[in-house]
């Protein structure tokens, strides 16, 4: 027998070894006569082909909506309900730390994440549908989501705010460089290029009127509703960016593959909202 050949052999008979160990003694298809180290890897790969099938084909059978937390959970739900879903108890125990939720339709799961989390999810295709704002929408601009349709809840609207002592003599149509605190980069910038004002954002997630009182900068973009957040930080609008809804999205690649399904709760969705408004 050549070396080569008895080297070979020799390495087989140690795979076959570690296999029988470390593999083929923790699967619960361990064959009784002893495997040649390539059954091994082709019962393991194809194990793993069977399995990622099965998990991937039951996860594409559920359609996924993705819902905001927050305060417009609130506002949309009447809306949920109004196109005949609703969703298991634990949904509404602020207790539970469940993040899916079965609904009464046994092929539709709902997702409750972050309100930019729904624009991730939808445009990956993690979830169908969802339910996300007119900001989340703009600021993402990601050509796999399709919002069909206007919820008509959640109205606000975008603005440019600065403190009032500032707003008193300050002249919009002057500026030629800002420096502006906001949660929406992409929009902000993209709406004062498009005035030929350059725009340097600094990102916050949050409480973006506390930055003209921390000397961060002197001027925000973000969410007006009441006025009242702004009022209570001494700031004042000076400019309208966008109004704002919330609307429903969709992945356009599930609404390619899955049309009459999709379709079927873009209409429901749409009698709910008539129905509301009537
Ligand atoms: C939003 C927004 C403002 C506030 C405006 O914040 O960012 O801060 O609401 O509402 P108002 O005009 O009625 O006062 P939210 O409370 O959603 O929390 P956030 O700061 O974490 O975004």
């Amino acid at each position: 027998m050549s070396v080569w050949k008895r080297n070979s052999l020799r390495a087989v008979h140690k795979l076959n070894g570690f296999a029988n160990k470390h593999i083929l003694a923790k699967a619960p298809w361990k064959p009784s006569s002893k495997p040649f180290i390539h059954a091994a890897f082709w019962a393991t790969s194809r194990t793993y082909r069977v399995w990622r099938f099965d998990v991937s084909a039951s996860a594409k059978d559920k359609l996924v909506l993705a819902l905001p937390k927050g305060r417009i959970l609130e506002e949309v739900m009447p809306i949920v309900r109004g196109a005949g879903i609703e969703p298991e108890a634990d949904f509404f125990d602020s207790k539970s730390r469940k993040l899916s939720f079965a609904t009464n339709h046994e092929n539709m799961e709902i997702i409750r994440v972050r309100s930019f989390d729904v624009a991730t999810f939808v445009a990956f295709g993690a979830a169908h549908m969802g339910v996300a704002g007119a900001d989340v929408l703009m600021e993402f601009d990601n050509p796999e989501i399709y919002a069909p349709l206007d919820l008509g809840i959640g109205y606000c609207r975008m603005s440019i705010a600065e403190p009032v002592e500032l707003g008193q003599e300050d002249d919009p149509s002057t500026w030629s460089h800002v420096r502006v605190a906001t949660k929406y980069p992409e929009i902000t910038k993209k709406h004062f290029a498009a005035r030929g004002v350059q725009a340097e954002c600094i990102k916050l997630n949050g409480a973006m009127e506390l930055a003209p009182a921390m000397g961060l900068c002197s001027r925000i973009v973000d969410l007006v509703s009441t006025g009242a957040t702004l009022k209570a930080n001494g700031l004042v609008e000076v400019e309208t960016i966008a109004e704002i809804t919330s609307r429903l999205a969709v992945n356009r690649t599930a609404w390619k593959t899955r049309p009459q399904e999709i379709g079927g709760w873009i209409e429901r969705f749409r009698e709910a909202i008539d129905a509301q408004a009537s």
